[in-house]
């Protein structure tokens, strides 16, 4: 059966970084909503603009916009046996969404994964963090340093740093994340799907964490 993981938490709290090793573990695609919106933002389209506004306040991107891109998306071949969703859903609203994709879609074996950790470090990540514009790998300053300062260790590329990796910008989002995506928690506790990671400590610890939670 097709299977499905949803990763949840707060801005920064290593989703993206997670995502990409459990993907290549699993041979699943990583679907990352920040990154697809991104890509449109790049196209000059007019959803790009719309998005764009809403992700330089911090706020959510329309519930409608999202849902459109990510069923595009779902809707492709490789998602025949499942994949790996980073940053969607974010709100209820989007998760009754998902239910309605999934089930035009086919239903899928659903695990939803929260990254529980301590809110103190994730500024410090959120400003610190580089990522490469050709490959996507995600670097920090301080926690992942590349080899060459400022260039991607795969693909020799300038890394970029994030408009909205800034702290007044990350403020902002970490008070979208409490208001629209922390009820999700309580929303997959009762559906029994939910599984918490402790998301503190070091990637390699984390990584490992992650491997059993889902191995068991
Ligand atoms: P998005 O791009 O998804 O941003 P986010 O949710 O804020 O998540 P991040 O990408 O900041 O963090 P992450 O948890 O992936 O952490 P990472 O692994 O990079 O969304 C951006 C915006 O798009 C939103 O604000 C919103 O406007 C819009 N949007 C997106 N999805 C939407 C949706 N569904 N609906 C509506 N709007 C939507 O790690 C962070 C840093 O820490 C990296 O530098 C990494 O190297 C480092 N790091 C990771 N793990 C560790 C560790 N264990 N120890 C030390 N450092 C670590």
């Amino acid at each position: 059966m097709k299977r499905e993981f949803i990763f949840l938490g707060p801005p920064a709290c290593g989703k993206g970084t997670q995502t990409s090793k459990l993907a290549k573990h699993l041979g699943l695609p990583h679907i990352d909503t920040g990154s697809l919106l991104r890509a449109e933002i790049k196209s000059g389209s007019p959803n790009g603009e719309i998005a764009k506004s809403f992700i330089d306040k911090g706020q959510l991107v329309p519930v409608d916009l999202v849902g459109n891109i990510i069923k595009d998306r779902l809707s492709q071949p490789d998602c025949d046996n499942g994949y790996i969703l980073d940053g969607y859903p974010r709100s209820v609203e989007q998760a009754d969404k998902l239910d309605i994709i999934n089930k035009e879609l086919g239903d899928a074996k659903f695990m939803a994964i929260f990254f529980d950790m301590d809110h103190d470090v994730l500024i410090s990540r959120i400003v610190n963090r580089r990522s490469c514009p050709v490959c996507g790998s995600i670097y920090n300053l301080k926690y992942l340093p590349t080899k060459i300062k400022g260039i991607c260790d795969f693909c020799n590329e300038k890394l970029i740093q994030r408009k909205d990796d800034n702290e007044e910008t990350a403020e902002a989002r970490f008070k979208t994340y409490f208001k629209e995506t922390a009820p999700l928690i309580e929303y997959y506790k009762n559906k029994n799907v939910l599984l918490t990671l402790d998301a503190n400590g070091t990637i390699e610890e984390v990584w490992q964490r992650l491997l059993k939670l889902i191995e068991a």
